[in-house]
């Protein structure tokens, strides 16, 4: 029987780093011992403490169903971090959940939804399958976005006569480049925000800050109350497995999320969002791959290989072009081949976010044992 699928799931493509994992796995099962630097989450565990008040969550039989859209004390808890009203929060199963759940809520066919680039891929692929009109953004040469550039798609817009919400979709700290959009880029954007939704387009703005900590001190929505803030406990307590991510929105936005949530997913799982509630009086992790930034910087330094942005988060995003040649594979994907095949270490190809095929994706969030031995191989092989 030929199955008819929907026209929306067309867009959807399967991720370049399922592929890199898969190939790891068999690679691993053949014996060979990978090094993977392309991994998206955190060598360490999830804090003790987190863990044992899970435990406790599950002794005292917490296992029910919360609110679609979070437990009242997770709600209230992220809250008062963001120092918004519980009303104004939104909890998922993880940041694309979240993520998900306010595309759908506003974007329609051709929509158009700015993104810097490079960019997440999920969101891109996302954006579309839901009839979205994506404009790529080019950034400078940190992987910062443009704000002329930004004005100039939204001035072309509006001179061809549209009328509807602009989705701008920010990243900091990115995924892939690590870029960390200063104070003043991020006063800029939401400058340029405020003045175009004065005009006839209204604008929201959408803030993917999963690799901040969880709170307002760095967030956009200091410059900006009517912002969409993405956040998650995945990268920031290294819980990438326990699904709790979180959105900030006004609460007329957090309504229609809610009743999508409600209607599509349910709640998130409740020992997860237990768990979650502990997270918020513990430290964050996200200071502790500082070691292996400033490694990896090091390392780019005494090569001579560019790098913009890795500044925060978990990643850099090198240019290795001038390695790239008919030995060590002329594209992202071969040269990421080659050093999987022959230096056993893993890399994400530039290519798998954006048009950038002369960059791949490291990772900081491994040890620096295993970040020093991976560059090392690297270097053996490319040089
Ligand atoms: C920019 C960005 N947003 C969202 C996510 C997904 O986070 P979560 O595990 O909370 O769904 C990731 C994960 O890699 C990411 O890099």
């Amino acid at each position: 029987m030929s199955t008819q699928f929907s026209f929306r799931s067309k867009y959807l493509e399967p991720s370049p780093l399922q592929d890199l994992l898969k190939k790891i796995k068999s690679l691993q099962a053949d014996g060979r011992e990978i090094i993977n630097l392309g991994v998206g989450e955190s060598f360490l565990n999830t804090p003790e403490a987190i863990e044992r008040h899970a435990q406790k969550a599950i002794n005292l039989h917490q296992t029910r169903y919360t609110p679609a859209s979070g437990s009242i004390e997770l709600r209230a808890g992220i809250a008062q971090r963001y120092r918004v009203k519980p009303e104004q929060v939104v909890i998922s199963n993880g940041a694309k959940s979240v993520a998900t759940a306010v595309f759908w809520t506003l974007i329609d066919q051709d929509q158009p939804v700015l993104m810097p680039t490079p960019h997440y891929p999920p969101y891109f692929f996302g954006i579309k399958s839901l009839g979205g009109k994506v404009y790529l953004l080019e950034c400078d040469k940190n992987f910062v976005p443009v704000t002329s550039e930004m004005e100039r798609y939204l001035q072309a817009l509006l001179a061809n006569g549209f009328v509807g919400l602009i989705c701008l979709l920010l990243n900091t700290p990115n995924n892939p480049t690590g870029a960390v959009y200063s104070d003043s880029v991020v006063k800029e954007i939401s400058q340029l925000a405020k003045r175009y939704r004065q005009g006839t387009a209204g604008i929201a703005v959408i803030s993917d800050e999963c690799y901040y900590p969880v709170g307002f001190e760095q967030s956009y929505l200091r410059f900006d109350p009517n912002a969409v803030i993405i956040g998650s406990f995945s990268k920031a307590y290294a819980m990438t497995g326990w699904r709790i991510g979180y959105g900030i929105m006004p609460a007329e936005l957090a309504q229609k999320v809610t009743l999508y949530l409600e209607t599509f997913s349910g709640c998130p799982n409740s020992i997860g969002q237990c768990a979650a509630v502990e997270a918020l009086n513990q430290e964050p992790l996200i200071h502790c791959y500082a070691k292996q930034r400033e490694l990896l910087w090091c390392w780019f330094k005494r090569l001579n290989i560019f790098c913009g942005g890795a500044d925060g988060g978990f990643y850099a995003f090198p240019d290795f072009s001038p390695f790239m040649n008919e030995k060590n594979g002329i594209n992202s994907i071969l040269f990421a081949e080659h050093l999987l095949n022959q230096a056993n270490v893993a890399v994400v190809p530039g290519i798998a976010f954006g048009d950038f095929d002369n960059c791949c994706r490291i990772t900081c969030a491994v040890s620096e044992n295993q970040l020093r031995a991976g560059l090392e191989r690297i270097e053996k092989i490319i040089c």
